[in-house]
């Protein structure tokens, strides 16, 4: 009888690959990612100070020496990952030792970001991608399979979301261009608003994840951690075609879990309701709204990003795998809520 191994997770040893050996093997393989890429040192590519980050402050309490509750080893990709969420995520993968790349549109940013990564001791590179754009995914992803050496443990891939390009500073032109009243009844939608829509939340992770597919495959122990939302499983005002892309992800999270177990690649995604970033805080300096928002929230208040990231880092750690195909709420009780009124 034919006998399947499954690989087992990486675990921290001399053997693993360090910070150091990834990046003095780096090479860049069209001229035109140099411009593209950055690294925590700006000037040179000198190997990332240690293995094991840093122990610096109570935010980090580092990787444990228990292999099982550490990322030590491991290879990751974050879309999006210099604000919010994904600024969270980074943090929360590198303290427990993650290699991590992350990419995002406004290079200044990223460049503020990388620095104070290098001086937390992390090992983060990243990249100026706009994920929405099928070229730009493609050359994310080459850059991703060079700095890896073709292995990526972990893809933590954000949904775009359309209040993302609505909220942000830089965004003004793209604002102007497709209108800002995405959040409608849909008889209202028109067949280009909605067909924008599904693309912009759905294609960009669908397609990322096909091409993040061989590099996980060939690191033997893959995770992905998908970045949903409440609107996939509850219905909000005006929401029902985002609710509908969070669906489709959620969905995509199941089938995935399924196709891809051969290959020892779990899929699982966190579903957030209000959480504290930049793109929210515009709708909730509304402060009725804010109220209302707290009153259908059993633990009455927003979340923060780390309470969402510290999800993230479980569902790729080795002590989770054996969860696959799941879709986890981290919204204060939101969507258990039936009904306890606010003045009880
Ligand atoms: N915050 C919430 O209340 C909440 C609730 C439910 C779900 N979520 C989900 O959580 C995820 C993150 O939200 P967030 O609140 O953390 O957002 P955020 O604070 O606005 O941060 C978004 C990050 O993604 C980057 N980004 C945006 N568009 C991009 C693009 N086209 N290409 C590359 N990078 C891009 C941004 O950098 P650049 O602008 O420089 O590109 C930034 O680093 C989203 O999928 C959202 O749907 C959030």
């Amino acid at each position: 009888m034919s006998q399947t191994l499954i690989p087992t997770p990486p675990t921290p040893s001399p053997s693993s690959p360090s910070s150091s050996s990834l990046f003095s093997n780096l090479t860049i393989p069209h001229s035109s990612l140099h411009s593209k890429l950055r690294i925590s040192q700006p000037t040179r590519l000198r190997p990332i100070r240690s293995q094991q980050p840093r122990l610096l402050s109570s935010r980090n309490s580092g990787p444990t020496d228990n292999p099982r509750w550490s990322l030590s080893g491991m290879t990751a990709l974050v879309t999006g990952g210099t604000r919010g969420i994904g600024h969270a995520i980074v943090e929360e993968l590198a303290g427990l030792g993650a290699t991590v790349h992350t990419c995002c549109r406004n290079s200044s940013e990223l460049d503020v970001c990388l620095r104070e990564w290098d001086n937390l001791g992390f090992g983060v590179t990243g990249s100026v991608c706009d994920v929405s754009v099928r070229v730009q995914r493609e050359e994310l992803m080459g850059t991703v399979s060079s700095v890896f050496d073709g292995k990526l443990n972990i893809l933590v891939s954000k949904l775009l979301d359309f209040l993302s390009l609505y909220t942000h500073k830089h965004a003004c032109e793209r604002i102007n261009n497709v209108g800002t009243n995405i959040r409608k009844p849909m008889v209202d939608f028109t067949a280009d608003e909605f067909s924008t829509l599904m693309s912009t939340n759905f294609e960009s992770v669908f397609h990322i994840s096909q091409l993040a597919y061989q590099p996980l495959k060939a690191s033997g122990f893959g995770s992905i951690v998908f970045t949903s939302s409440v609107t996939g499983f509850v219905s909000l005002k005006s929401m029902s075609v985002h609710g509908a892309t969070k669906g489709a992800i959620n969905q995509l999270t199941k089938s995935l879990a399924c196709e891809w177990a051969k290959d020892n690649i779990r899929s699982n995604a966190v579903a957030p309701w209000y959480i504290r970033t930049s793109m929210v805080e515009q709708v909730l300096s509304n402060k009725e709204y804010l109220e209302e928002v707290y009153s259908r929230t059993p633990l009455r208040r927003l979340g923060e990003p780390k309470e969402v990231s510290s999800l993230v880092a479980f569902l790729c750690l080795p002590a989770s795998s054996y969860i696959t195909g799941q879709i986890i709420c981290v919204d204060g009780g939101m969507s258990v809520n039936g009904f306890y009124p606010r003045h009880d």
